[in-house]
């Protein structure tokens, strides 16, 4: 038994085969007699443990008959080990346990050996199926080859070469016109003067306008001499003396003179008392002859000819601290008001 179950399957197939052999050699036989022998012997083949592989035979027991062998053997087969498909041999015809003659196997019939372990795509099998050459799914092995698709990137065109841009022909300029020219020309230079001259007139009145407010902001100030301002001391002006050396810058003659019997040192205005004119000094009469109208007047400043209403006016006068005489043009005297009595109005001589 130890050597039983140490039995590969490989001898087990061997020994099935080797008994096979010689269960053919009954197969072979004719039905007939097949059926006579059977008949004959009815209970050693009932009791042949060779047709009932279920059972196991009587002189040993626990060894599997050669069917149970051979059943084994495909069952592994089929479901572990990938043994080459044999074509098997057609069984011959045999009883089953109730008696019936199995039918027999048809000679060219596949047997139903253990499948390949095949693998098998889509690809493969719609290309088989195209070209027609097997029909039905084939093995990957058998497919043809099918090239492939490349990969995007290498499927992509190569860039199509750019046409050089035709050169942009040159714009035709129009033929020139002698007398058009002419006539713009004349109007630009029209139009050009008159715009010229308005933009000058204006420029000009904007500055003038400029000019006036910068005149308005900053008026011209006349520079007055001042009110006071001193002519020197007594001993400078004698008795009888008409000093006329302040006219034109002060307006004023300094006199020393006698009025209502009282000898003055007095400042008479250099202003016509008829429209204003400068009357002179005339040192050969000794009086103040006007210009303008004829008016005269005697060296005190009274008036005595002409159309003077009145006669001239006087400043004051004072001797100021630092004993000099002092003329002050803020004050003025007149006669016909009784002013020049004022002793602002003169210095005693
Ligand atoms: Fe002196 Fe007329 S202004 S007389």
């Amino acid at each position: 038994m130890a050597d039983k179950k140490k039995m590969s399957v490989a001898e087990i197939l061997a020994a099935a085969r080797g008994e096979g052999k010689a269960a053919g050699k009954e197969a072979a036989m004719p039905a007939d007699q097949t059926a006579a022998a059977q008949a004959e012997t009815p209970q050693s083949s009932a009791d042949s443990p060779a047709a009932t592989p279920a059972a196991p035979k009587p002189g040993s027991a626990g060894r599997p008959s050669v069917k149970d062998i051979l059943a084994m053997a495909r069952s592994k087969g089929a479901a572990a080990s990938p043994v080459d498909a044999a074509p098997a041999k057609p069984k011959p015809a045999s009883k089953t346990a109730a008696g019936k003659p199995a039918p027999a196997k048809k000679p060219n019939a596949p047997v139903a050996g253990p499948k390949k372990n095949v693998q098998r795509d889509t690809a493969s099998i719609l290309a088989a199926a195209r070209s027609g050459a097997k029909p039905g799914p084939v093995g990957k092995a058998e497919a043809p080859v099918v090239a492939k698709p490349q990969a995007r990137s290498a499927a992509k065109p190569p860039p199509r070469p750019v046409p050089p841009r035709p050169a942009r022909p040159a714009a035709k300029k129009p033929a020139k016109n002698a007398a058009t020219d002419e006539r713009r020309g004349f109007l630009g230079y029209a139009v050009g003067s008159f715009m010229a001259v308005g933009f000058t007139a204006l420029s000009m009145t904007g500055g003038l306008f400029g000019l006036g407010l910068a005149r308005f902001f900053f008026p011209n100030v006349l520079a007055e001499p001042p009110s006071r301002f001193k002519v020197g001391s007594k001993e400078g002006f004698p008795v009888g003396k008409v000093e006329t050396k302040y006219v034109a810058q002060y307006g004023v003659w300094v006199v020393n003179s006698e009025f209502e019997g009282v000898q003055q040192i007095y400042a008479l205005k250099t202003v016509c008392t008829h429209l204003g004119c400068t009357p002179n000094w005339l040192e050969a009469e000794q009086k103040f002859k006007c210009p303008c109208h004829g008016s005269g007047f005697y060296k005190d400043g009274i008036n005595f000819e002409g159309p003077a209403p009145r006669p001239l006016e006087r400043y004051a006068i004072r001797i100021a601290d630092d004993g000099q005489l002092e003329v002050d043009k803020s004050k003025s005297f007149q006669e016909e008001l009784g002013q020049w009595n004022d002793p602002e109005s003169f210095v005693t001589a």
